[in-house]
């Protein structure tokens, strides 16, 4: 039996914020964040809009497209750091705004790698027999917690939410194995203090000591070699090797990054899936709004072999491979 992936849906706020945008605030430019990072534009979540809001309809188009019954799930796993409350976790408001009751919900903290955590989570309890359907969602709202006014972090990040429904079946479609990574003793190279609620339309600033804390150049070195070896170690442990994979969608932070982890992996940039240039670094929902790009755009078809790859805070890291 394997946890298959039945649909895949996302959303993204519609407020759209080219590089020319953030020109007007910090000394930077296009082609300097086109060049470092290859990002031209991001969608952010406007002043009245609500994360859970791009979550719902993010979750809505997985169950749509995976024609499932949101009373059919047996489980919701949300793959976050951006919820507007301690507790409940989004999960529990992303059940209520479902309509739906009883089913378990719970969110993952594990910042850029949050969705493959979730995805692994869920993974293990499909395999145990613990839950037959579950939604695995990836939502992040990171440009809520930049210093709009620090031109090393805040031209990096977007928002956004995916998500997919994992079923218990027989076969050989399914997720084939994961692997899952921390090291808190890097923790200090990217990090957010709990704060209020910012954003790039917000009147008042939040301070800088609750915005994004990164140590940027330390970071590139570690998410590539990190992602490199995940990605060799899920491989390994499904019985594949590199040459294998028809799609690695890794998650979508520096397209410099994505190059160095496909040459690294020695993988031609035909089979790495990229969009992060139009979304910029949305953390948690990077992977499941490029799987749903993919499946959407056709580069990812019904028995091809995916190699989903994230670091993130933490520092974590996390890797799985699919057969789609
Ligand atoms: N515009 C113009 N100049 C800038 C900007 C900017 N937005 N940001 C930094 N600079 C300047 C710096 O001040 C520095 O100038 P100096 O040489 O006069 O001091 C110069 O550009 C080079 O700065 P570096 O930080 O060395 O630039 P680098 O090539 O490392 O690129 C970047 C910076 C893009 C942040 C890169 O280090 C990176 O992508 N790191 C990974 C960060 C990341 O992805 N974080 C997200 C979470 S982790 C993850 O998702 C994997």
């Amino acid at each position: 039996m394997l946890a298959r992936v039945l649909g895949v849906g996302a959303a993204v706020p519609e407020r759209r914020v080219a590089n020319r945008e953030i020109e007007q605030r910090v000394d930077t430019n296009d082609e300097w964040i086109r060049t470092r990072t290859g990002i031209r534009e991001r969608h952010v979540l406007g002043q009245s809009e609500r994360l859970l809001d791009v979550v719902e309809i993010a979750a809505r188009r997985a169950l749509e497209s995976s024609r499932v019954d949101a009373a059919e799930l047996d489980a919701i796993i949300v793959g976050t750091v951006s919820g507007e409350y301690a507790f409940p976790a989004m999960a529990c408001e992303l059940q209520a705004a479902l309509g739906i009751d009883g089913t378990a919900a719970f969110d993952v903290s594990a910042a850029c790698s949050g969705f493959l955590y979730a995805l692994s989570t869920a993974n293990a309890h499909v395999k145990a027999g613990d839950f037959g359907t579950v939604l695995v969602v990836g939502a992040d709202a990171l440009t809520t917690m930049t210093d709009w006014t620090d031109r090393r972090t805040c031209v990096l990040f977007g928002d956004g939410a995916g998500a997919l429904v994992l079923r218990r079946a027989e076969g050989e479609r399914g997720v084939l194995a994961s692997a899952t990574h921390a090291s808190g003793s890097m923790r200090d190279l990217l990090y957010v203090r709990v704060g209020p609620r910012g954003g790039f339309d917000a009147t008042s600033a939040r301070s800088p000591q609750a915005c994004i804390q990164m140590r940027g150049p330390e970071l590139f070195r570690w998410a590539v070699r990190r992602m490199r070896d995940v990605a060799l170690e899920a491989l390994e442990r499904a019985g594949l090797a590199p040459a294998d994979v028809d799609l690695v969608v890794p998650h979508q932070a520096n397209l410099r990054i994505i190059k160095a982890v496909a040459e690294s992996l020695d993988l031609p940039l035909e089979k790495i899936f990229v969009n992060v240039e139009t979304y910029g670094n949305t953390s948690a929902a990077s992977v499941p709004i490029a799987l749903d790009e993919a499946v959407r755009t056709g580069r990812l078809r019904e028995g091809d072999v995916a190699l989903l790859v994230a670091c993130g805070g933490g520092l974590t890291w996390a890797g799985a491979a699919v057969r789609w």
